[in-house]
């Protein structure tokens, strides 16, 4: 069964049946503001961070589900009958009205046609100013002239999660509203900064401000009061909950078309004076529009594809750039799902998220490398969750600062031990400043001087060569890295054994390292590296080959798990897809253990994280045994750790294998499962029920999960073979032996590389001939080309 479809031409998903089974959720903003909102205009938005800076509210899973939003009521002043663009709050039988949800890049539009009313509500915030803009048209198709009535509706927030969800004998007094010339200003008194403002391109007709009397008594926003008779009561006031509702009394005639322009932003009546000035020009809020769609050309442009495979081509080319960006730009902490409350960055999520997008977005993932470096010890290890105001001398300092006392931590407790280090976290940084340098050209970087969490400094270098050190020392007395508090997977935790995952992290990110400092010169580092990385590879061979594929790890007593002999958690997806990714497993292992992942873990949906299905607690294993089976860590299909074999198999030459495995988790190829999935088709989710659960198939967690860049990098570095390296751009395919070939066109150090990869003997992977505007090169890639060129190159593969 499907819901929507995809307008590839629009870049836009379409839901043509928005009676979804979950929300479905879309971002809007790209800079300081940001908006998480569903296919019927719930969701929140907020100012720079979820956690302190909050400015519509939001009721995480409440009932109904996920509310409020950022609504438009229409009212038929002639019959009183009312209705919402978005479908919900009012929620109109579908088989009486029309309505649709188009979720684009950084934009959501809804649409309505009611009673002879066509109506659409487009939320989106200008690249340049932090207003949220909502821009309503209406037109009259009912051969009469109509009376209208139009009201907004939003319901701010206490900016702080925790004041806004506790500590109600505080907050409900610390905010108030008032409404001056066509502005509401929305202010929290006690913070210096505390101030948003709404307004409209129109003079309006009513105003209310104070949530509970636009509501009325015992009703919600499906049936507000104020809607339902037609008349706002202009409430303000000093202390309660406050909401936006602007109301304008409307004549259209028959075929006349009215557009309104509401303003959601930041500061309070000056600033709102300004921005209703500014965006009132509805030929300006179309440019900014505009300028909007130009910033995710160029983002895209950066790497477009064409392949035999469409929802590779609709994936690749939009919807999982998109979602890798919005990950790098808000990191994971704002969602339905996570809605704010946690701190900062956590440190392994971003620092592969800063892996994946330096392309399209080389300042924000430049950004994010330095934050994390600066929230690594001298020890070498990251804070696994921080804030990275913490260690920025540039930016001012939170202004909110609790009426209530909360004490400030001090130095000791931002920055934890051993015992709370997750021994991966720091690693994956070395591949992102490495790719991030392969991407710009920017070597200098590794000379940068940022201090480390807990005191002094060094450079970006030394930084790296701590992070790999850490990893050398603490290994188990098997010589296989310590997991410490947990590895990648949070929830086993081995308690505190030996990780092969972390070993084969180590080894990998060694191995970009390496070659790092034998390309800058540093030859004695590269042969050091080079001796650890030899002792790891042995070791882990020695140690962690069980037969037939790679154990998990050891556990603190001794105990190898993820071998043969093991009932539950026989085989897992991290070790053996890692032993092959870091170049540890050799052909032969590696062939063998990825076809054990084929049999014990495939599904048509994906790959699952470990199987069986753990079913009797353990604490020695971890909290994954306490997981029920087939959910999340314990036996779901994971999408974080899928691509990994996808880069595995491409690793190991075999395309037809990878893209089985692309294909299964691709969310795309699920868009006529939606009874089954029910997440959003354009966005890989956190996880999808496996096998052992009676909801198999089912995903959940949209958007801000590392399945987002994760999928983005493998298919086209790995898959597609596409991938800078130091100097010079490499193009190296594995593919499905039935493809004729595929094009790119690629940018690069702002030269154009039109790709043309052809495959006429049939092959999965090998490269026969490269040449560059008509000229044969040697080995299988392309050396840097002039800024600005545009260059045509031709593999052909066999
Ligand atoms: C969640 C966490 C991530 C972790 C993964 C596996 O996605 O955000 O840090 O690696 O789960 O446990």
């Amino acid at each position: 069964m499907q819901y929507g479809y995809f307008d590839n031409e629009n870049r836009e998903y379409v839901i043509d049946r928005v009676d979804v089974p979950v929300s479905w959720t879309n971002y809007i903003g790209v800079k300081d503001m940001c908006g998480v909102l569903n296919h019927t205009a719930g969701g929140y938005l907020f100012y720079k961070t979820p956690e302190y800076h909050r400015i519509t509210r939001f009721r995480p899973n409440g009932v109904p589900m996920d509310r409020p939003g950022h609504y438009v009521y229409l009212r038929d002043d002639d019959t009183g009958e009312y209705w919402s663009i978005s479908w919900q709050p009012v929620g109109k039988p579908l088989d009486q009205a029309r309505y649709e949800c188009r979720h684009g890049l950084s934009y959501s539009r809804y649409l309505c046609d009611y009673n002879d009313i066509k109506a659409e509500q487009t939320l989106f915030i200008p690249i340049e100013d932090p207003v949220e803009l909502w821009d309503v048209k209406l037109h009259n198709s009912s051969g009469r002239e109509r009376r209208l009535s139009v009201f907004s509706y939003c319901e701010f927030s206490f900016h702080h999660i925790e004041m806004d969800n506790k500590n109600h004998q505080m907050s409900l007094y610390a905010s108030g509203s008032s409404f001056e010339d066509g502005i509401i200003q929305y202010d929290l008194f006690y913070e210096e900064d505390g101030y948003q403002f709404f307004t409209s391109n129109f003079t309006p007709d009513g105003y209310d401000c104070v949530r509970d009397t636009f509501l009325g008594s015992y009703r919600t926003e499906t049936n507000p009061l104020a809607v339902e008779r037609g008349e706002c009561s202009g409430s303000t006031e000093l202390g309660g909950n406050h909401c936006a509702v602007l109301h304008k009394k409307l004549v259209l005639q028959d075929g006349e078309d009215a557009r309104l322009i509401f303003m959601l932003g930041e500061q309070g009546q000056e600033n709102g004076k300004a921005m209703r000035k500014k965006y009132s020009d509805a030929t300006y809020v179309d440019n900014c529009f505009a300028e909007l769609a130009a910033f995710w050309d160029d983002k895209l442009s950066q790497l477009q594809i064409h392949t035999p495979n469409e929802g590779m081509n609709t994936m690749l080319n939009i919807w999982t750039l998109y979602q890798s960006e919005i990950n790098v730009m808000f990191s994971r902490f704002a969602s339905f799902i996570e809605v704010g409350g946690r701190t900062g960055l956590g440190y392994r999520d971003t620092a592969q998220d800063a892996m994946t997008v330096p392309h399209s977005n080389p300042q924000k993932c430049r950004q994010r490398i330095i934050e994390l470096l600066r929230g690594l010890v001298t020890q070498g290890y990251g804070l696994h969750l921080f804030q990275p105001e913490w260690f920025d001398t540039q930016v001012k300092k939170q202004s909110f600062k609790s009426p209530t006392v909360v004490p400030t931590p001090d130095k000791n407790q931002i920055v934890h031990g051993l015992k709370d280090t997750c021994a991966d976290d720091a690693l994956w940084l070395i591949a992102s400043i490495a790719e991030y340098i392969k991407e710009t050209g920017e070597f200098s970087l590794l000379d940068e001087v940022v201090t480390y969490a807990d005191g002094g400094s060094g450079t970006v270098y030394e930084h790296m060569t701590k992070i790999l050190d850490f990893s050398t020392e603490q290994v188990g007395e098997h010589g296989i890295c310590k997991g410490l508090r947990a590895d990648w997977n949070d929830c086993l935790n081995l308690g505190g054994g030996e990780s092969a995952m972390v070993s084969f992290l180590h080894y990998w990110a060694l191995e970009y390292f390496i070659e790092l400092a034998d390309h800058i010169g540093k030859t004695d580092d590269a042969l050091k590296y080079g001796a650890i990385a030899k002792n790891v590879k042995t070791v882990s061979q020695e140690v962690l080959w069980d037969g037939k594929w790679y154990a998990r790890g050891i556990t603190s007593k001794g105990r190898k798990i993820g071998v043969h002999s093991d009932v539950e958690g026989r085989v897992h997806l991290e070790s053996n897809t890692w032993a092959v990714l870091s170049g540890v497993a050799g052909n032969e292992h590696g062939k063998q253990c990825m076809d054990s992942v084929d049999e014990y873990l495939y599904t048509p949906y994906g790959l699952m994280l470990v199987a069986p299905a753990y079913q009797t607690p353990d604490d020695d294993i971890g909290f994954v045994t306490r997981v029920y089976r087939g959910v999340k860590e314990n036996g779901a299909v994971f999408s974080h750790s899928n691509p990994w074999a996808w880069a595995a198999e491409a690793k190991l030459g075999r395309g037809s294998r990878a893209m089985k495995f692309y294909d299964a988790l691709c969310p795309y190829n699920q868009n006529d499962k939606i009874e089954i999935r029910q997440s959003e088709p354009y966005s890989y989710c956190q996880f999808i029920m496996g096998k052992d659960h009676t909801a198999f198939g089912r995903a959940r967690h949209p958007f801000m999960t590392g399945s987002g860049g994760w999928s983005y990098f493998a298919a086209t570095r790995y898959l597609l073979g596409i991938r800078p390296d130091f100097n010079q751009l490499i193009i190296d395919p594995c593919i499905p032996a039935d493809w004729e070939g595929f094009t790119a066109v690629r940018k690069w150090r702002g030269a154009t590389y039109n790709i043309t990869v052809q495959n006429p003997d049939g092959v999965e992977k090998g490269v026969k001939t490269v040449s560059l505007n008509g000229k044969c090169l040697d080995g299988i890639a392309v050396p840097q080309q002039p800024e600005g060129s545009e260059n045509d190159v031709t593999i052909i593969m066999g």
